[in-house]
């Protein structure tokens, strides 16, 4: 079991009690799997779409509630910061940071995803060839007398910029151990720029260390991407119990701003359940706008676009804009 990790110089973690609550957790699962396997939801609820109608049971049980257009700003900035975060890898946390990002764009907010994952998916996913990049956010955060507005790229989608990183940050890690302050130099980094946009995304890498809680200690907001698929809930309370540290002793404003269901199949009645439990846990906190499974995905992180552009009338583009209207209806976002 990975143990929380540390996040701060001075304190020392309290004894985790994630494995009970985890047990539990699937404990409860299995029993919903066992015991309700023919309660289900209406078939003709197609998640993440307008057609599930308002009022309308959604993908997640509940009624679906209406989800205004959002008003135009009238000025930019300061910006919500929001860490997409879960130390599983594969859950969707680079495809959501893209496509909600791009949303966002489309209603006119000014969006900078941060790249946080040496792996660089995200600045590959927007077309940005990351081998030939001089400076990246590692640059940032290991060195002085950078610009961060230098590193900065604009995509070819309006008001989507992307700050960028490739394999180097990988490095990060193990440089910053012995820097003062070590979990708020992100923070500092985007210090500049804060005014000019009205949400900064973070796509974190999946795993608990350093740079995750380096953008914990940035945000004011965590997005939990979980698969839905049975072992969905594995590890959220190791998550949930670092998030409340960081509150604790870093960031005091950070709040969970909701859970995505993602990979949603409405034909299994493996992945309604799946979601159900999560509700059941989570309740409120799980977004009603749900992630379904299709190819449309992968296809369009192969064109380096969003899925907004990509295949713009399409139900994964819909559930996209449909997020990104929940948030900001939630108060998660201008
Ligand atoms: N809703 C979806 N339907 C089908 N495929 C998806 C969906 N969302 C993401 N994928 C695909 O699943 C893979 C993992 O998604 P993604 O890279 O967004 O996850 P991640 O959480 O960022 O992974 P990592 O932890 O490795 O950074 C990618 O190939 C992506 O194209
Ligand atoms: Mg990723």
């Amino acid at each position: 079991m990975q143990e929380a990790p540390e996040v701060s110089a001075t304190d020392t973690p309290d004894t985790p009690d994630h494995r009970t609550t985890e047990v539990t957790m699937s404990q409860h699962m299995s029993e919903r799997m066992s015991g309700r396997m023919t309660e289900h939801l209406s078939e003709s609820t197609l998640p993440g779409i307008e057609t599930a109608g308002v009022g309308a049971l959604g993908a997640t049980g509940r009624p679906l509630p209406h989800f205004p257009e959002p008003p135009l700003l009238a000025a930019h900035g300061p910006a919500r910061v929001i860490a997409m975060c879960n130390q599983k890898g594969g859950v969707g946390k680079t495809t959501t940071t893209i496509n909600l990002g791009a949303a966002l764009a489309e209603v006119g907010r000014r969006v900078l995803l941060v790249d946080f994952d040496p792996q660089g998916a995200l600045s590959v996913g927007l077309g940005i060839r990351v081998n030939e990049l001089d400076v990246t956010v590692y640059n940032l955060l290991v060195e002085r007398g950078h610009d961060v507005r230098d590193v900065i790229q604009h995509t070819r989608t309006d008001n989507l910029d992307v700050l960028p990183a490739n394999i180097d940050l990988s490095a990060a890690e193990v440089q910053l151990v012995g820097e003062v302050a070590r979990e708020q130099i992100l923070a500092r980094v985007l210090r500049p720029v804060m005014d000019d946009y009205d949400v900064i995304l973070i796509d974190c890498q999946p795993s608990l260390g350093l740079l995750t809680v380096n953008a914990l200690t940035a945000a004011h907001g965590v997005f939990i991407p979980l698969e839905c698929e049975f072992f969905a809930m594995r590890g959220v309370a190791l998550l949930v119990e670092t998030i409340d540290k960081i509150t604790d002793r870093l960031n005091p404003r950070l709040i969970i701003d909701g859970i995505l269901a993602t990979m949603y199949d409405g034909r299994t009645l493996h992945s309604r359940e799946v979601v159900r439990s999560v509700v059941d846990h989570f309740g409120d906190q799980v977004f009603h706008t749900v992630i379904s499974r299709t190819v449309k995905f992968p296809d369009a992180s192969l064109a380096a676009e969003p899925i907004t552009t990509y295949a713009s009338t399409s139900g994964a583009a819909a559930a996209y804009r449909q997020l990104a209207r929940e948030l900001i209806s939630r108060g998660g976002a201008a």
